[in-house]
């Protein structure tokens, strides 16, 4: 029989996907149609933000929001040292200057500190980065963007339900991404959203960039625009998965807090830390592996996934990339150190308490 692995992540799908999918075949809408209106709607009102809009990805919806805020080749672009890298290629792929700002060595997020440091005149945004699900610092980080006059974006892509304050993940800074991927909090495949509080002309351009710079007259292009619709059959996925968000978000925080107490007292394990103003949706269980007292953490991934339990390193600095070389740093020993130590365990709504007493036992099998 083939051994089951202990995957890392998984999403949780049921009838209601299957229902919607056929709801969306039947109407014939398989490009655009009802479901997407009704997505894009549902989002805005359980993120509680004025406007929201679908794209195809997490990467197409950072892309259109440089689209649709004029960034233009040599405007800087602040951007976590430690993070899923889709902000800095879409930056480079425009001929933006990514900066790289470190983090915080605890949280994982980029801080209001470090941000300050790097803002210069050609500063056109600075993006937030909730890794992992965390949240942190935004209050400070929006008062620089309001003293600098600088557009913050929270890249919301893993933190879909977190809240920061009392307010939902996406609707904290003046624009916000989310990708609905499917190791996703929530997933429609491939998928993303932007959601916004900005004016209606960048809401206009938002949907002109969306659509082949298309706005009232069919095949009248305003603006060399893309195409990034989502489609009418994802859409309705989504509309699902937002149907039982209440069930994903319990299951997840009582993993979490199991987790916890099974890594608790480790010697040379850290967690990553979320702070009191943060109420996580955790997206994956990340630990700092001291290098003192665990075997290489890339020799214990490999270990681990023949053992039947499957686990991700963390994101490469851009010190550890040859494509970022011109944007080496110094400053980034924060975000050097989390690349080379982080491992990411399973997370999500299938996982038992017995397979975190699994991962968690065969885990500190190497420590040294
Ligand atoms: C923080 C972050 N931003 C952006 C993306 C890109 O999203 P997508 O894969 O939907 O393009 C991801 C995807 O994993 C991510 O984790």
């Amino acid at each position: 029989m083939k051994r089951k692995i202990i995957n890392w992540a998984e999403p949780f799908l049921d009838n209601e996907e299957e229902k919607n999918i056929l709801k969306a075949l039947k109407t014939t809408w398989i490009s655009d149609g009802a479901f997407v209106k009704r997505f894009e709607k549902d989002v805005s009102k359980y993120i509680n933000s004025k406007f929201s809009i679908s794209v195809n990805n997490g990467t197409s919806a950072i892309h259109l929001v440089y689209l649709a805020l004029n960034l233009k080749p040599g405007d800087e672009v602040i951007i976590p040292g430690y993070g899923y890298l889709a902000a800095a290629n879409i930056a480079l792929q425009m001929g933006l200057i990514p900066v790289f700002a470190d983090v915080d060595i605890d949280s994982f997020c980029i801080t209001s500190t470090n941000i300050e440091k790097k803002i210069t005149k050609k500063t056109k945004l600075i993006v937030v980065i909730n890794t992992y699900g965390n949240i942190y610092d935004l209050d400070e980080i929006n008062k620089l963007g309001k003293k600098f006059k600088i557009f913050i974006l929270e890249d919301a892509a893993e933190s879909f339900g977190s809240k920061y304050k009392g307010k939902q993940s996406g609707s904290i800074t003046d624009i916000s991404t989310f990708s609905f991927q499917a190791t996703k909090i929530i997933t429609t495949g491939e998928g993303g959203m932007v959601s916004t509080r900005l004016s209606k002309k960048i809401i206009e351009k938002l949907q002109m960039w969306r659509n082949h710079g298309v706005r009232d007259k069919r095949y009248f292009h305003y603006l060399p625009g893309n195409n990034f619709r989502l489609t009418n059959i994802q859409a309705s996925i989504g509309c699902s998965q937002l149907n039982k968000i209440n069930k994903i978000l319990k299951k997840r925080k009582s993993l979490y807090k199991y987790y916890k107490y099974k890594l608790k007292n480790i010697e040379g394990l850290k967690l990553q830390r979320f702070s009191v103003n943060t109420e996580p949706v955790v997206w994956t269980l990340a630990v700092i592996l001291s290098e003192k007292k665990f075997k290489r953490r890339d020799y214990i991934i490999e270990k681990l996934y023949k053992q039947g339990i499957e686990t991700r390193n963390g994101f490469y600095s851009p010190n550890n990339l040859p494509l970022y070389k011109k944007f080496h740093s110094k400053d980034l020993k924060n975000s050097d150190l989390l690349s080379k130590q982080v491992i990411c365990l399973p997370f999500h709504n299938q996982i038992e308490r017995k397979d975190i007493d699994k991962i968690v036992s065969t885990l500190i099998k190497y420590r040294v």
